[in-house]
């Protein structure tokens, strides 16, 4: 199971096992991820799951996709490289992933 950490605008880390297949959001929420709300439940409507995958995860995740830019846009979010969780489909390809949440979602 790919490991993903997310560490929280306070520096807070949590670490997770995620189950392939599932979304990023899906498996936070499963296993306690507080920092990732999402209120919506995945329809990329509510902007509360976004994270900002570290620099070197960028190339493997890519931009977002336009599914999710309207949202991103509306939470005013310009950070680079954000992204919303629950638009991002974990693969083993994943293991090692380090992602920030943001200070809105502490
Ligand atoms: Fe609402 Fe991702 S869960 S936008």
């Amino acid at each position: 199971m790919p490991s993903i950490t997310f560490i929280a605008a306070d520096g807070a880390s949590h670490v997770i096992k995620a189950q392939e297949d599932l979304s990023l959001m899906e498996n936070a929420v499963a296993q306690g991820v507080e920092t990732i709300e999402a209120v919506c439940g995945g329809n990329a409507y509510c902007g509360t799951c976004r994270v900002y995958p570290e620099a070197a995860w960028r190339s493997v995740l890519g931009e977002a996709t336009e599914i999710e830019l309207p949202m991103i846009e509306a939470a005013g979010d310009d950070t680079d490289g954000v992204r919303l969780s629950c638009q991002i489909r974990v693969t083993r390809q994943l293991d090692g992933l380090v992602v920030r949440t943001p200070p809105s979602q502490s």
